[in-house]
Protein backbone atom coordinates (compact mmCIF):
# COMPACT_ATOMS: atom_id res chain seq x y z
CA UNK A 1 0.00 0.00 0.00
CA UNK A 2 1.63 3.35 -0.80
CA UNK A 3 1.58 6.01 1.41
CA UNK A 4 -0.93 8.98 0.62
CA UNK A 5 -0.08 11.77 -1.50
CA UNK A 6 0.34 15.28 0.86
CA UNK A 7 -3.15 17.41 0.13
CA UNK A 8 -2.79 20.77 -1.25
CA UNK A 9 -3.25 23.74 1.04
CA UNK A 10 -6.81 25.10 1.50
CA UNK A 11 -7.57 28.05 -0.24
CA UNK A 12 -10.99 29.83 -1.74
CA UNK A 13 -10.32 31.13 -5.02
CA UNK A 14 -11.04 28.79 -8.44
CA UNK A 15 -8.63 30.84 -10.08
CA UNK A 16 -5.35 29.90 -10.03
CA UNK A 17 -3.24 33.12 -11.23
CA UNK A 18 -0.13 32.48 -12.92
CA UNK A 19 3.07 33.94 -12.96
CA UNK A 20 6.01 35.29 -14.33
CA UNK A 21 7.88 37.92 -11.94
CA UNK A 22 10.72 40.10 -13.03
CA UNK A 23 11.29 41.69 -9.99
CA UNK A 24 11.57 39.92 -6.35
CA UNK A 25 10.25 43.28 -4.82
CA UNK A 26 6.87 43.08 -7.25
CA UNK A 27 5.93 39.32 -5.28
CA UNK A 28 4.95 40.86 -2.27
CA UNK A 29 2.35 43.68 -3.68
CA UNK A 30 1.29 41.25 -6.44
CA UNK A 31 0.09 39.25 -3.58
CA UNK A 32 -1.60 41.62 -1.52
CA UNK A 33 -3.26 42.69 -4.72
CA UNK A 34 -4.54 39.50 -5.39
CA UNK A 35 -5.80 38.79 -1.86
CA UNK A 36 -7.51 42.20 -1.98
CA UNK A 37 -9.37 41.13 -4.89
CA UNK A 38 -10.37 37.72 -3.33
CA UNK A 39 -7.70 35.14 -4.85
CA UNK A 40 -5.74 33.57 -2.19
CA UNK A 41 -3.46 31.26 -4.23
CA UNK A 42 -0.60 31.96 -6.49
CA UNK A 43 1.35 29.90 -8.71
CA UNK A 44 5.11 31.77 -9.21
CA UNK A 45 6.96 30.25 -11.86
CA UNK A 46 10.01 29.33 -12.03
CA UNK A 47 10.91 30.58 -15.18
CA UNK A 48 12.95 33.99 -13.67
CA UNK A 49 15.84 34.03 -11.87
CA UNK A 50 14.19 36.02 -9.07
CA UNK A 51 11.65 33.70 -8.74
CA UNK A 52 12.50 31.63 -5.74
CA UNK A 53 13.16 34.53 -3.89
CA UNK A 54 10.09 35.86 -4.59
CA UNK A 55 8.39 32.81 -3.13
CA UNK A 56 10.36 32.89 -0.50
CA UNK A 57 9.02 36.66 -0.13
CA UNK A 58 5.56 35.85 -0.54
CA UNK A 59 5.73 32.78 2.15
CA UNK A 60 7.14 34.91 4.67
CA UNK A 61 5.44 38.14 4.32
CA UNK A 62 2.10 37.60 3.23
CA UNK A 63 1.36 34.12 4.41
CA UNK A 64 -2.81 34.04 4.19
CA UNK A 65 -1.72 33.38 0.17
CA UNK A 66 -1.27 29.87 -0.83
CA UNK A 67 2.12 30.14 -2.38
CA UNK A 68 2.74 27.60 -5.10
CA UNK A 69 5.61 27.21 -7.81
CA UNK A 70 5.11 26.39 -11.22
CA UNK A 71 7.11 24.65 -14.24
CA UNK A 72 9.22 22.45 -12.28
CA UNK A 73 10.57 20.82 -14.10
CA UNK A 74 13.32 18.40 -12.60
CA UNK A 75 13.81 17.19 -9.46
CA UNK A 76 16.06 20.25 -8.15
CA UNK A 77 13.89 22.68 -9.05
CA UNK A 78 11.54 20.51 -6.60
CA UNK A 79 13.66 20.87 -3.78
CA UNK A 80 14.68 24.53 -4.34
CA UNK A 81 10.80 25.17 -4.53
CA UNK A 82 10.07 23.28 -1.48
CA UNK A 83 13.18 25.12 0.70
CA UNK A 84 12.26 28.48 -0.56
CA UNK A 85 8.97 28.08 0.99
CA UNK A 86 6.63 26.81 -1.64
CA UNK A 87 3.04 24.80 -0.16
CA UNK A 88 2.95 23.31 -3.13
CA UNK A 89 3.76 22.51 -6.45
CA UNK A 90 2.87 22.20 -10.58
CA UNK A 91 4.46 21.30 -13.92
CA UNK A 92 3.27 21.44 -17.43
CA UNK A 93 3.86 18.03 -17.38
CA UNK A 94 5.53 15.16 -15.53
CA UNK A 95 8.31 12.65 -15.83
CA UNK A 96 9.04 9.29 -13.33
CA UNK A 97 11.97 10.83 -12.30
CA UNK A 98 10.04 14.17 -11.37
CA UNK A 99 7.29 12.28 -9.44
CA UNK A 100 9.92 10.72 -7.38
CA UNK A 101 11.28 13.83 -6.42
CA UNK A 102 7.70 15.20 -5.49
CA UNK A 103 7.33 12.51 -3.45
CA UNK A 104 10.82 12.55 -1.61
CA UNK A 105 10.22 16.40 -0.83
CA UNK A 106 7.02 15.59 0.41
CA UNK A 107 5.65 18.62 -1.74
CA UNK A 108 1.40 18.63 -2.52
CA UNK A 109 1.73 18.75 -6.04
CA UNK A 110 -0.24 18.92 -9.36
CA UNK A 111 1.37 17.22 -12.55
CA UNK A 112 0.47 18.21 -16.07
CA UNK A 113 -1.68 16.48 -18.72
CA UNK A 114 -2.60 16.61 -22.21
CA UNK A 115 -3.19 12.90 -23.36
CA UNK A 116 -4.92 10.05 -21.81
CA UNK A 117 -1.80 8.32 -21.28
CA UNK A 118 -0.36 10.86 -19.34
CA UNK A 119 -3.51 11.30 -17.12
CA UNK A 120 -3.28 7.15 -16.55
CA UNK A 121 0.64 7.90 -15.37
CA UNK A 122 -0.06 10.26 -13.12
CA UNK A 123 -3.55 8.70 -11.54
CA UNK A 124 -1.21 5.39 -10.84
CA UNK A 125 0.69 7.63 -9.09
CA UNK A 126 -2.11 8.50 -6.59
CA UNK A 127 -2.75 12.08 -7.93
CA UNK A 128 -6.49 12.88 -8.86
CA UNK A 129 -6.18 16.75 -9.36
CA UNK A 130 -3.99 17.69 -13.08
CA UNK A 131 -3.39 20.63 -15.15
CA UNK A 132 -4.65 20.28 -18.13
CA UNK A 133 -2.33 22.27 -20.37
CA UNK A 134 -1.97 23.27 -22.89
CA UNK A 135 -5.76 23.49 -22.26
CA UNK A 136 -7.08 25.37 -25.15
CA UNK A 137 -4.70 23.78 -27.36
CA UNK A 138 -5.13 20.17 -26.12
CA UNK A 139 -9.17 20.66 -27.04
CA UNK A 140 -10.60 22.56 -24.11
CA UNK A 141 -13.91 21.84 -23.18
CA UNK A 142 -14.29 19.33 -25.34
CA UNK A 143 -11.19 17.50 -24.50
CA UNK A 144 -12.37 17.71 -20.62
CA UNK A 145 -15.76 16.04 -21.92
CA UNK A 146 -13.78 13.80 -23.70
CA UNK A 147 -11.91 12.37 -20.45
CA UNK A 148 -14.68 13.10 -18.32
CA UNK A 149 -16.02 9.45 -19.20
CA UNK A 150 -13.09 7.40 -18.61
CA UNK A 151 -11.14 9.08 -15.95
CA UNK A 152 -15.12 9.72 -13.77
CA UNK A 153 -11.85 10.26 -10.58
CA UNK A 154 -9.99 13.00 -11.70
CA UNK A 155 -10.59 16.60 -11.57
CA UNK A 156 -8.39 19.25 -13.89
CA UNK A 157 -7.28 22.76 -13.35
CA UNK A 158 -6.83 23.83 -17.33
CA UNK A 159 -4.43 26.56 -17.85
CA UNK A 160 -3.27 28.13 -20.84
CA UNK A 161 -5.77 30.13 -23.54
CA UNK A 162 -8.01 30.28 -19.98
CA UNK A 163 -9.28 34.01 -19.70
CA UNK A 164 -12.02 35.78 -18.13
CA UNK A 165 -14.05 35.10 -20.99
CA UNK A 166 -14.15 31.70 -21.23
CA UNK A 167 -13.69 31.11 -17.09
CA UNK A 168 -17.17 30.45 -16.28
CA UNK A 169 -17.64 27.46 -19.01
CA UNK A 170 -14.56 25.56 -17.73
CA UNK A 171 -15.68 25.63 -14.15
CA UNK A 172 -19.15 24.73 -15.11
CA UNK A 173 -17.67 21.48 -16.22
CA UNK A 174 -18.27 19.15 -13.61
CA UNK A 175 -14.34 17.49 -13.54
CA UNK A 176 -12.85 20.97 -13.59
CA UNK A 177 -11.76 22.15 -9.74
CA UNK A 178 -9.87 25.08 -10.70
CA UNK A 179 -8.67 27.16 -13.89
CA UNK A 180 -5.11 29.06 -13.97
CA UNK A 181 -4.36 31.76 -16.35
CA UNK A 182 -1.88 34.42 -17.02
CA UNK A 183 -4.48 37.59 -17.22
CA UNK A 184 -4.54 38.44 -13.81
CA UNK A 185 -1.16 39.32 -13.61
CA UNK A 186 -0.05 41.65 -16.75
CA UNK A 187 3.56 42.37 -17.10
CA UNK A 188 2.53 46.34 -17.89
CA UNK A 189 0.96 46.21 -14.75
CA UNK A 190 3.57 44.95 -12.64
CA UNK A 191 6.42 46.89 -14.26
CA UNK A 192 4.26 49.89 -13.42
CA UNK A 193 3.41 49.15 -10.05
CA UNK A 194 -0.29 48.70 -11.02
CA UNK A 195 -1.21 47.32 -7.86
CA UNK A 196 -4.91 48.69 -8.01
CA UNK A 197 -5.31 47.24 -11.94
CA UNK A 198 -4.48 43.86 -10.41
CA UNK A 199 -6.62 43.96 -7.23
CA UNK A 200 -9.78 44.86 -10.07
CA UNK A 201 -8.42 41.73 -12.56
CA UNK A 202 -8.93 39.47 -9.59
CA UNK A 203 -12.52 40.70 -8.36
CA UNK A 204 -13.73 40.57 -12.16
CA UNK A 205 -12.55 36.69 -12.06
CA UNK A 206 -13.88 36.48 -9.02
CA UNK A 207 -17.48 37.86 -9.92
CA UNK A 208 -17.03 35.43 -13.52
CA UNK A 209 -16.79 32.74 -11.52
CA UNK A 210 -19.84 33.05 -9.62
CA UNK A 211 -21.72 34.35 -12.47
C1 LIG B 1 1.67 29.41 -18.77
O1 LIG B 1 2.31 28.40 -18.60
O2 LIG B 1 2.18 30.46 -19.16
C2 LIG B 1 0.26 29.34 -18.35
O3 LIG B 1 -0.31 28.19 -18.78
C3 LIG B 1 -0.55 30.50 -18.70
O4 LIG B 1 -1.10 30.42 -19.94
P1 LIG B 1 -1.91 31.69 -20.43
O5 LIG B 1 -0.92 32.78 -20.63
O6 LIG B 1 -2.59 31.26 -21.71
O7 LIG B 1 -2.91 32.02 -19.34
Amino acid sequence: MSTPLPSLPAFRSRVVPVVVLQEVAHAVPLARALLAGGIDVIEITLRTPCALDAIAAVARDVPEMQVGAGTLLTADDVRRARDAGARFGLSPGHSPSLLQAVAEAGLPFVPGVMTPGEVMAAREAGYQLMKLFPATVAGGLDMLKALASPFGDVRFCPTGGVNLDNLAGFLAQPNVALVGGSWLAPSAALRAGDWGQITALARQAIGACRG
